[in-house]
């Protein structure tokens, strides 16, 4: 792949297009260890080796972020009327290319993976693979043991098929419960239509893990960060081997 040194060191988020221009033509930059003052010089990418005021830029093509999804926000890329999640990733350059890894209702929090790689985000989401999404819920009513096997032989929540699967976890069991539910797939409204089918409200729901990737609990809602470089090979080596 080629591209332009200015659009290289912009999208590596050294500046503004007019603002690495400048750098450029000052002789901030090198290319293979000689300094380049024209912006629109080539870049091969890998290849070339690229250096910015003495440090090396490598050029990412994929980018990962994790971000604690606050309550009152869309996971959208774009809306007319609502925030989405993408208003909150302020310091990420190339925003517009970025898309949320499925989706969290308007009221849900926790962990959304926000991404650029539209081959992870499918791998991620395919029904076949099955990915495992833990949740913290809170409940409105007394979650029992009962709930738990029904969960666990698949629950009549109205639609075609029965859900797979999904295993609950009672932390704490009274007329307001708290539980961990893992579920395998990503159906609409999947976790609150599974507890009213068992006649019961979530009144709290936060995503806690997808697959590999843990929410961090650093993040306070409405915070991001980069994914790891382990993070990114545990989700990659997680999807690819199903
Ligand atoms: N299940 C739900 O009901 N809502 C979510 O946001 C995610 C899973």
């Amino acid at each position: 792949m080629k591209l332009r040194l200015d659009k290289y060191l912009a999208d590596m988020g050294l500046g503004t297009r007019r603002q690495v221009k400048k750098e450029i033509r000052h002789g901030a930059v090198t290319v293979n260890g000689t300094v380049i003052q024209t912006p629109e010089t080539k870049i091969s990418i890998p290849e070339d080796s690229v250096m910015f005021g003495g440090s090396p830029v490598v050029y990412e093509t994929y980018g990962y972020y994790m971000l604690n999804k606050p309550q009152g926000v869309v996971s959208a890329t774009r809306d007319r009327q609502e925030r989405t999640v993408l208003d909150l990733l302020g310091g990420v350059t190339g925003k517009e290319e970025f898309f949320p890894v499925g989706r969290l209702d308007k009221d849900t929090e926790g962990l959304l993976l926000i991404t650029n790689d539209g081959e992870l985000a499918h791998r991620l989401l395919s029904p076949k693979r099955h990915v495992d999404k833990v949740y913290f819920v809170r409940v409105r009513g007394c979650v029992t043991d009962e709930d738990g096997v029904c969960f666990a032989q698949g629950t009549d929540i109205g639609d075609d098929t029965p859900t797979l699967p999904a295993k609950l976890e009672i932390l704490q069991s009274g007329d307001i419960s708290e539980v961990l539910l893992t579920i395998r797939e990503g159906r609409f409204h999947q976790v609150k239509r599974m507890f009213q089918a068992v006649g019961k409200e979530v009144i709290f729901l936060k995503r806690l893990q997808m697959g590999t990737l843990t929410l961090d609990e650093t993040l306070k809602p409405g915070e991001y960060r980069k994914l790891t470089q382990d993070e990114v090979d545990a989700l990659c080596s997680e999807t690819k081997k199903q």
